[in-house]
């Protein structure tokens, strides 16, 4: 599990964490327990041993210590008795609720959008995905500057890596210029990365992003279907930045591939907002291919918290494929009924490569939705028959006359840049 080993105490030991959740009787879409779970998933990828569990209802959380005082007071008992180093809380706290509860408990205390920050920092592979954290680490440690005890946090454990450990004593203003040159150096590589799109548009090599929710196996299909060994991990989040490669089709046409941050449930809108540039891949994108973990007991939740991303970041009106992966661990029963659910839906084994071949075909198809058959003259040596033999399906190639005839199927967003001086006549699609 990349990074994990350092998800731990001064002393090596993981830390032992005690989640808190708030729920209200009347919100029935909400389960908290689900949400306790999924927060137990996140910790344990911070490095973390879950040993203490509390739930408290409440109509709405106490100003200043989110959960009422008598529960305060039993939660602290319990964290000594459990011997809790840190209590992760599964909603975001203000600066104030956060310090009292600090100094009630006596241990440090993260909340949820903390918690996400410390993965993200650790899992960011890119210049890109490492200047993004950090800045919305500073984002959200700004508010919480002014006489918080939390900023003391030294000696190491979850919360404490990234700008933290070495910013936490100096003041706002030099955090404020530190967020300034950030935003400056994101704002170069974010143009460096829309001019490569743009380059990627140019060559009219078709798209196909990788969406999913956290751990579906987006990393494991992107190296099936790419042939690379990316880093595949139980771990959640392990991809933050999208990677690009290329995959070559059977009728040797290219495509390519990227891989996406994996998506969770109630992504804290600073996060989205913090890597909406890496998500505006997936809304650029010509396909998307929705990777679903299709033995996960939460299936169909995860499925709408991709959707609603999807939402977002405005990549909804990108056409996508909804591939069930993992289906190895599937009976028979249980992948008839999958298909009898979701009768367009793919079902594959990204460790296996089971359904690779369908996949492929599946977004041949979905890709071939917009070509078109032309018939194009060139002149010998013209360095764009390249480019309609690696984009295009070819039914001839004619010299005459000293110029060359191609027929063939092309993407039709190819065909302006093939039109002049090149005669073309489309055929319809
Ligand atoms: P994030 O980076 O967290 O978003 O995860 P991801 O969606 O990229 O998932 P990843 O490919 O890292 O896979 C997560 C875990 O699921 C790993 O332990 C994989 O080995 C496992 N996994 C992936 N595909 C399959 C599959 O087809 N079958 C089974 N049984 N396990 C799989």
């Amino acid at each position: 599990m990349r990074g994990s080993a350092s998800r731990s105490l001064a002393n090596g030991a993981r830390e032992r964490a005690a989640l808190v959740g708030l729920f209200s009787g009347s919100s029935r879409q909400f389960d908290p327990e689900h949400s306790l779970d999924e927060l137990a998933g996140l910790a344990a990828a911070a490095g973390a041993n879950v040993v203490l569990r509390v739930l408290q209802e409440r109509r709405r959380p106490d100003p200043a210590t989110f959960l009422g005082s008598g529960k305060i007071a039993s939660l602290a008992t319990a964290c000594d008795e459990a011997r809790v180093d840190v209590v992760i809380f599964d909603n975001e706290l203000s600066p104030a609720q956060l310090r009292n509860i600090e100094e009630a408990v006596g241990v440090k205390v993260l909340d949820r959008t903390q918690l996400i920050l410390d993965i993200f920092a650790n899992r960011a592979k890119t210049r890109e995905g490492k200047l993004q954290v950090e800045l919305a680490q500073l984002k959200y440690l700004l508010p919480r500057l002014i006489g918080s005890a939390a900023l003391s946090r030294l000696g190491g454990g979850i919360g404490t890596r990234g700008p933290g450990e070495t910013k936490l004593e100096t003041d706002r203003r030099r955090i404020r210029h530190r967020v300034s040159i950030l935003s400056g150096e994101i704002d170069v590589v974010r143009r460096r990365r829309s001019q490569l799109r743009d380059r990627r548009h140019k060559t009219a090599v078709p798209t196909v992003a990788l969406v999913g929710y956290t751990n579906a196996g987006k990393t494991t299909l992107f190296n099936t279907l790419t042939g690379e060994e990316a880093v595949a991990s139980d771990a959640l989040f392990v991809t933050l930045d999208p990677l690009v490669r290329k995959v070559k089709l059977p009728d040797r046409r290219e495509l390519l591939v990227s891989d996406t941050v994996g998506f969770i449930e109630r992504l804290p809108h600073s996060l989205v907002a913090a890597f909406r540039a890496t998500l505006e891949e997936v809304a650029a994108a010509d396909l998307l291919i929705h990777v679903i973990d299709a033995a996960s007991p939460a299936r169909e939740r995860h499925m709408e918290a991709v959707r609603s991303v999807l939402l977002e970041v405005g990549a909804a009106p990108v056409p996508s494929i909804e591939v069930f992966n993992k289906c190895d661990r599937l009976d028979a029963g249980e992948r008839a009924r999958l298909q009898a659910l979701y009768p367009g839906a793919l079902c594959v084994s990204a460790l296996r490569g089971d359904g690779r071949e369908e996949l492929i075909a599946a977004m041949e198809a979905h890709l071939a939705l917009d070509t078109t058959i032309a018939r194009l003259r060139f002149e010998p040596g013209d360095e764009r028959i390249g480019l309609v033999y690696r984009l295009g399906r070819i039914f001839s190639h004619v010299a005459s006359d000293g110029a060359v005839w191609i027929e063939a199927e092309v993407p039709r967003r190819v065909l302006p840049r093939l039109q002049s001086p090149a005669r073309i006549e489309a055929r319809g699609a």
